[in-house]
């Protein structure tokens, strides 16, 4: 790790008078470089007007030893071959982005750069005035939305302190971090878009926000995926070892394959559901675009979990493949207990039974995405206008969107 303690320590030592140590260089290579080099050095020279600080930390530069400290960077042996690189426990230099190893992981960061969008861009007049009305929507679709928003806005911060306190330091690879970063922000704008919803409909922000503690299929849900953070958010917790690197796969599986992956799909149903009905279709859209993002996010981490059991082999045994199977089907069960919490009556053309169908299809899928086998047989999608929403493809007519001017990378079509 880079360091830059001693810095410190040798601008206290440093502060003084008189002129510069022979400062610790690199070697030039050539004429030019030998001319920029000397050059550089010339102005670290102590000049007059130079005030007792500019002096002390010019001093202070002069004690540093650049070669070593950039030899105690993060595996940095020299310039990095392809194939040294690796998903984890990797030695080679992970501040060297290129050459490239995994193109579908910087295809997804041009991807979702592409795609960037902002919740206040979303027009909530309407929805505004429809929560407003007390006529506007039965309490079966406020119990939708004050719980889709309940769950959701703490959701999303779970996932991205998940990211950002633990899978980013462990998975070892430049572009697979580059993808980790952007998804990391876009974590932040959900939250942005769910707090903006809640601001803009005048809700109780204290009720909203502590649903996950307070509302018991919003707070299992939560406490669920917690219980995967736990070991590897511990700054001295550290892979290489086949328990640790099995432990990180199950944080990955519980986040990508069931988080993102199975307990937001029943919110989102019932949300984009009643913007198909023309009913707070700010609120939807804002979903909609979450909802694209959630499924790059999903596939992203089936290929990062896919990637691991390729280059570790050892690590996807029985027990753990068992083990993956049980996370999937508890997260499925607690998703259930949640559409029939959420869904009592009928709403929207849908039930709780139709959502149990598509979270068992929805399971399948997760299951077959990491190699697994379904468990749920037999089951139809009861809603394929989701497919069709998550494969970008924009019904006629359905929201009032902006996408095009979003749309900075030229990647993504609604067409
Ligand atoms: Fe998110
Ligand atoms: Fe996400």
């Amino acid at each position: 790790m880079l360091s830059w303690d001693g810095l410190d320590v040798n601008d206290h030592e440093a502060a003084g008078t008189g002129g510069p140590d022979r400062p610790h260089e690199t070697t030039p290579k050539d004429g030019l470089d030998v001319a920029g080099n000397t050059a550089a050095q010339e102005a670290r020279m102590i000049v007059p007007g130079d005030s007792p600080a500019v002096i002390r930390a010019k001093k202070a530069l002069n004690s540093l030893e650049f070669n070593q400290r950039l030899d105690e960077l993060e595996g940095a042996s020299g310039r990095v071959a392809v194939d040294e690189k690796r998903m984890i426990n990797c030695r080679a230099d992970l501040n060297q982005l290129v050459p490239l190893k995994y193109d579908w992981a910087w295809q997804k960061y041009l991807d979702g750069c592409a795609n960037h969008w902002m919740p206040q861009e979303v027009n909530m007049t309407a929805d505004i005035m429809l929560w407003k009305n007390p006529q506007g929507l039965s309490d079966d679709e406020r119990r939708i939305v004050m719980r889709s928003l309940g769950f959701f806005a703490t959701a999303d911060s779970l996932v991205a302190n998940n990211l950002a306190l633990a899978v980013y330091r462990l998975i070892t690879n430049p572009e697979c971090r580059q993808y980790i970063l952007r998804q990391a922000f876009e974590e932040a704008i959900h939250t942005h878009a769910y707090q903006y919803c809640i601001e803009s409909l005048g809700m109780d922000e204290g009720e909203i926000f502590n649903m996950y503690r307070e509302v018991p299929t919003v707070a299992k849900k939560a406490a669920w995926g917690l219980r995967y953070t736990r070991a590897i958010s511990d700054p001295r917790f550290k892979t290489g070892s086949v328990s640790a690197d099995k432990e990180l796969l199950r944080n990955l599986i519980a986040y990508y394959c069931v988080l993102e992956g199975i307990f937001f799909y029943c919110g989102f149903t019932q949300i984009l559901s009643m913007g198909r009905r023309n009913k707070m279709n700010g609120v939807a859209e804002q979903f909609q675009y979450i909802l694209r993002d959630e499924s790059m996010h999903l596939n992203f981490g089936i290929d990062v979990i896919n990637q691991i059991k390729i280059e570790n082999p050892h690590l996807w045994d029985h027990a753990l493949m068992e083990e993956a199977t049980q996370m999937i089907l508890q997260g499925t069960q607690l998703e259930i207990e949640y559409a029939r919490d959420t869904m009592p009556h009928g709403v929207l053309g849908m039930n709780a039974a139709m959502m149990e169908d598509y979270l068992k299809f929805i399971a399948n899928r997760r299951l077959c995405q990491i190699g697994l086998k379904e468990e749920y047989p037999n089951v139809e999608n009861p809603f394929p206008w989701m497919s069709e929403i998550m494969d970008l493809k924009k019904e006629k007519n359905f929201f009032e969107t902006r996408v095009i001017e979003y749309q900075t990378g030229g990647a993504l079509s609604w067409d």
